[in-house]
């Protein structure tokens, strides 16, 4: 069913129940594609969903009009699981004027499509009447592609922001309060640490672009729509934006035998007792999104890894390849690992932290085969140093 958001401001989106993986992010939860009709003298479609999804979003929008009475299709973003439905919806829509951002909207969309489409490219403040209301564009560049815009409906203060403010969740409620704060919060905070997180400093830029609007809801391309809750996720996103950090550690690693793990769990004993949060992640049991979530917000990453054929483990080159790109910013940094008869892992570790802009702390904790009592002695000293460096 539609749901209507103000007077005449529906959601047409649809709900992917069963996705798990959402271009390398584990959902555990699924997600949604919203889609937005705005019905005033005019008619806009703001976005459109999945191409799988079509004939869903198509039903909801007939259940308020005919399709071929839209008079304009806001493309904010052009990435497929908004775009992908265009194609249809051109065709249904077929005196549609398609709306995109000057850059990288019209050539993004075809070089996508390769379709004949006349775009109206649009930049920082345009405005179209919609009769009783208008719409303003704010171009929002990298979050999260290139061509990216948020759409405010003057009148309504509500603004369709893309995927900024997005959480992935599926869900047959539209609204924060009815989810509550204690599960879309964690969605959202996953979803910027994953998406955003190399953009922070344009996130910045967003909300000062913003400020000049009056804003009472917030209608994200993907999860619930925020009504109740906007001052906390404007609010969490300033501090995320910043790279804000706590006095907290993750511990990442992987394992052969179970030395590296042995001494993670001696780290995790030593930064406890230092009196810092501390959260324990294997690599082969927890997905790489998942802990980056808790990396976002963490002063400091112990990473492990014992050494295979004179390297790291496959697990954790693929998450230091994952995090190096993500940019993250103020944070320090240690390596630690079991080998037999030749190292490599910890060095490698090392020489990616670094790479990643993370300030390394050399630790001296690379162990031969499996750790003594000292070598456990050794990481406890080490990660209470570490935490009590951070402040
Ligand atoms: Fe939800 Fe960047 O697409």
């Amino acid at each position: 069913m539609a749901v209507e958001l103000a007077g005449g401001v529906y959601w047409v989106g649809a709900i992917d129940w069963n996705v798990r993986n959402f271009h390398g992010y584990s959902t555990h939860l699924g997600t949604t594609y919203n889609a937005y009709l705005v019905v005033d003298d005019k008619i806009a479609l703001i976005d459109t969903v999945k191409a799988p999804f079509y004939e869903e979003m198509l039903r909801r929008v007939k259940e308020i009009l005919d399709p071929g009475d839209i008079d304009y299709v806001i493309s904010n973003h052009v990435e497929m699981d908004h775009s992908g439905s265009l194609p249809m919806m051109m065709k249904e829509a077929a005196k549609a004027e398609l709306i995109t951002t000057e850059k990288f909207g019209e050539s993004g969309l075809k070089d996508t499509f390769h379709a004949d489409w006349e775009c109206t490219p649009v930049r920082k403040g345009d405005e179209i009447s919609l009769g009783r209301r208008k719409l303003v564009f704010i171009p929002t560049p990298m979050l999260h592609w290139p061509d990216s815009m948020a759409t405010y409906l003057a009148g309504e203060n509500l603004l369709f922001s893309m995927d900024a403010f997005g959480q992935h969740i599926a869900t047959s409620q539209r609204f924060d309060e009815e989810v509550g704060l204690d599960v879309i919060m964690p969605e959202a905070a996953k979803y910027y640490a994953n998406i955003l997180m190399p953009f922070g400093d344009l996130i910045v830029k967003a909300l000062d672009s913003l400020s000049e609007f009056k804003i009472e809801m917030i209608a994200p391309s993907h999860g619930v729509i925020w009504r109740s809750h906007v001052s906390e996720i404007v609010d969490a996103y300033a501090a995320w934006g910043r790279g804000d950090t706590r006095k907290k550690v993750v511990v990442i690693y992987d394992t052969m035998w179970g030395s590296t793990e042995r001494m993670a769990q001696a780290l995790v004993e030593g930064i406890t007792g230092a009196g810092a949060e501390v959260k324990l992640f294997n690599l082969s049991k927890t997905d790489r999104s998942d802990v980056i979530k808790d990396v976002q917000d963490a002063r400091a990453l112990l990473i492990g890894s014992p050494t295979l054929n004179n390297g790291m483990f496959p697990t954790v080159a693929d998450f230091l390849c994952y995090f190096k790109g993500l940019k993250p910013r103020g944070k320090v940094g240690a390596a630690f690992g079991s080998h037999g008869w030749a190292g490599g892992a910890v060095k490698q570790i090392e020489e990616e932290l670094a790479k990643a802009g993370v300030e390394v702390i050399k630790s001296d904790l690379a162990v031969k085969f499996v750790p003594d009592e000292d070598a456990i002695k050794k990481c406890v000293d080490f990660a209470r140093n570490v935490a009590n460096r951070l402040g």
